[in-house]
């Protein structure tokens, strides 16, 4: 036997059939906001995650799926969408289209952490990014476009977690002052804090060590610090996600675990996930582009965790979108197969399924096993229907039986 590798796992239907519904509604709530799909590769080099994410975070140090391929390239599989986004304007030089430009994205991605529930290996992202805006119109419309994807997912008492982390400018100072702190509680922290506190004071704020967070408390908090340009454009988004009756909690320790931001960074947590409780982070990375050696363009986005949401998608949602079989066809005999194959794809050009039964049993088989996979309505087909132009519909829940001529029923299918 050969087992899965360890932290990842397959998808089966039906819940796999639920996770299609999930990006099909994605898919449709992005397009409707203009942002179109980008598909970048699996592996990028290694370089592309250092010098974005940053070398002093957890997930290049330590989550980074690294090898070398066979002429010795360092490549990594992506932890991430976001900084693959960014190589991908610079590769394909989009700073020659108009901006701005939306884009979403769907994908495996990879990070070496110990798995649990609802952290993987291999997981999935379901992204936005918005590229080339600078103003807090676009913070809000993304953080928008995330709710609005909720509600369609019948989320009800969720809310978003806000904070500003600054620009490089104003967080400089913070830093400075958030390092004496730490530094003051250097023994009460733990020792990967300790690494932080020299590499990446701010990291110390991430950690979910129950010694260091009982320090973190008290630590001081960027709200503070911020520039006047920074405090602005913090002050319009929140006015705007108020008037957009958007809710939201500010968090002043919210940092996230990636170096790339400036400003604007959010979080949407759920208490039904335990300590793996994000399922969606997001913020603004003003210096993204530039730091790869582009230009200087702003951008904002989020990336929802796909296995995430799956497990805490509300009982309506998932009572209203399982998969169900519309209509299971049952040939009598042999002879009806033909038409059974026309049957079925008439009534799936109607939007409705059709399940053929293949199995050639006869008809008490045919029904025992649509009743077994919980079909809506058998059909039963024999020569007298054929002759006729007519099909028998059986009702497999009211136990209704009833026969129509064949276009009626088609054109009756909604
Ligand atoms: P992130 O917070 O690292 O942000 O990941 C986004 C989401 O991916 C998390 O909130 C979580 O739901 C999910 N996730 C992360 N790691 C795992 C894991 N091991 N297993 C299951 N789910 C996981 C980013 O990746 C940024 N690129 C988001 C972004 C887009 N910022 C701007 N644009």
């Amino acid at each position: 036997m050969i087992n899965p590798v360890k932290g990842t796992r397959d998808i089966l239907p039906p819940e796999s059939y639920l996770w299609n519904v999930v990006e099909e509604i994605a898919i449709k709530t992005f397009k409707s906001y203009g942002y179109l799909e980008i598909r970048t590769p699996a592996m990028e080099p290694v370089e592309l995650f250092e010098r974005s994410i940053g070398e002093d975070t957890d997930i290049v140090n330590k989550e980074m799926y690294v090898f070398e391929d066979k002429k010795g390239r360092k490549l990594a599989l992506r932890p991430e969408g976001t900084a693959p986004v960014a190589r991908a304007y610079l590769t394909n030089q989009l700073q020659n289209q108009s901006h701005p430009l939306r884009f979403f994205y769907l994908g495996p991605m990879f990070r070496y952490e110990r798995p649990q529930k609802g952290r993987y290996r291999q997981f999935y992202q379901i992204g936005v990014e918005i590229l080339g805006l600078e103003n807090p119109e676009a913070d809000a419309e993304i953080i928008e476009l995330l709710f609005t994807f909720l509600k369609r997912l019948e989320f009800k008492d969720l809310s978003i977690n806000l904070n500003s982390v600054g620009c490089s400018e104003c967080r400089k100072e913070y830093v400075k002052i958030l390092k004496e702190y730490f530094e003051k509680e250097r023994e009460k922290l733990c020792k990967n804090c300790v690494t932080r506190l020299n590499k990446n004071p701010l990291r110390i704020l991430d950690c979910k060590e129950i010694s260091c967070e009982k320090i973190k408390d008290e630590a001081p908090t960027i709200n503070n610090f911020l520039c006047e340009g920074c405090k602005n454009h913090f002050e319009k988004i929140i006015n705007l996600i108020s008037a957009l009756l958007i809710p939201y909690e500010l968090n002043y320790k919210l940092v996230r675990g990636l170096d790339y931001y400036t400003r604007t960074v959010f979080e949407v947590v759920s208490k039904e996930l335990g300590s793996q409780n994000a399922i969606c982070g997001g913020g603004r990375y003003n210096r993204l582009i530039s730091d790869l050696g582009g230009p200087q363009v702003p951008g904002i986005g989020f990336a929802i965790g796909e296995d995430r949401l799956m497990e805490i998608l509300p009982e309506k949602f998932i009572n209203e979108n399982s998969y169900k079989v519309d209509f299971f066809i049952i040939p009598v005999s042999e002879k009806e197969t033909v038409f059974c194959f026309h049957l079925a794809e008439g009534i799936r050009k109607k939007g409705q399924n059709a399940i053929l039964y293949l199995e050639g049993k006869g008809v008490k088989k045919g029904l025992a096993k649509a009743n077994q996979i919980k079909a809506k309505n058998a059909i039963i087909v024999g020569e007298e229907e054929i002759k006729n132009g007519e099909v028998t519909i059986k009702d497999l829940n009211e136990g209704i039986q009833e026969k129509l001529q064949i276009q009626t029923f088609i054109e009756g299918l909604k």
